[in-house]
């Protein structure tokens, strides 16, 4: 289980300050919602913890990101294994232009992952899982423990040779998540995941997210009020690139502090 903390830190695009200065711990095991209007650095911040910001032009960052007590923004990080504790899943899904399993399968094997790194995730996302000596069949049985768990494997378990690109965005979108997984994230930052989806897949990843939370803690940026009342365990409500109020979904909800808050809540704010 990995621990996600957020100290002082601040962002600035062509020297305009985005993140004034954002402290959060981040509860573990929890569905995390960073909710607030369009523009106030939702996106922003949620990049800022896997270091994703830097591949944009003009951006600077202080202040600390630390994973289990490592700053990722130190020079000395190690970016690599720093990153794998995280999955990211964006507004739209970017399957890889090859077969479902080998979407699944590339992460352990980009990380050059051997049968025993492969046999203690699948151990970590089903305990009792089988585990081989043989990495094809333990790469074999992690791909399909994944998507299990991102509630995909019934509807592909007869075509994982078949390209990622012809899945449905809601099924494309579960496969980010099972790719997540196959590389032992324990993270998941997820950015309006379902904003592109339907009322179906969204309940699919919805309930997927539910099921994860259990283990896993999941962040998750929504601008829908509704979907962060059914999914939230803990809230974070940003405005102009400020944390006005954090704390459990409850509390937000039915009794927030701040006067911005409230009328958020209540909608007056778009
Ligand atoms: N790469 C960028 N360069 C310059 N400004 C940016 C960039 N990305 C976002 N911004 C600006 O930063 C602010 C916060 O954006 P963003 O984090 O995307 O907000 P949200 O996700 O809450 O809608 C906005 O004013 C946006 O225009
Ligand atoms: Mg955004």
């Amino acid at each position: 289980m990995s621990h996600l903390s957020i100290k002082d830190l601040h962002v600035y695009y062509e020297g305009v300050e985005t993140l004034k200065g954002i402290d959060l711990e981040i509860p573990d095991k929890s569905i995390v919602a960073i909710i607030g209007p369009s523009g106030c650095g939702k996106t922003t911040l949620l990049r800022s913890i896997n270091r994703l910001l830097e591949l944009s032009s003009d951006v600077k960052v202080t202040g600390r990101v630390e994973i289990d007590g490592e700053n990722i923004y130190d020079p000395k990080a190690d970016l690599i294994s720093l990153r794998k504790k995280m999955g990211f899943l964006s507004q739209r899904p970017f399957p890889l232009p090859c077969s479902i399993f080998d979407n699944v399968a590339y992460g352990p094997k980009i990380h050059r992952m051997d049968a025993d790194a492969i046999n203690a995730v699948a151990l970590s996302l089903e305990a009792g899982s089988k585990v081989s000596q043989n990495r094809k069949e333990a790469l074999a049985n992690l791909v399909e423990i994944c998507l299990k768990k991102a509630g995909l494997w019934e509807e592909v378990k007869e075509r994982l040779g078949s390209p990622a690109s012809r899945l449905s965005i809601g099924q494309q979108q579960r496969l980010s998540l099972a790719r997540a997984l196959a590389v032992g994230a324990e993270l998941i930052l997820g950015d309006e995941p379902t904003s592109a989806l339907d009322p179906i897949s969204t309940k699919q990843i919805e309930e997927q997210f539910k099921a994860l939370s259990s283990q896993y803690s999941i962040v998750m940026v929504t601008h829908i009020l509704r979907q962060a009342r059914r999914l939230a365990d803990y809230v974070v409500f940003m405005y102009l690139g400020e944390l006005i109020e954090h704390g459990p979904a409850e509390k937000i909800f039915n009794s927030p502090e701040k006067e911005m808050t409230r009328r958020y809540i209540k909608g007056d704010m778009s």
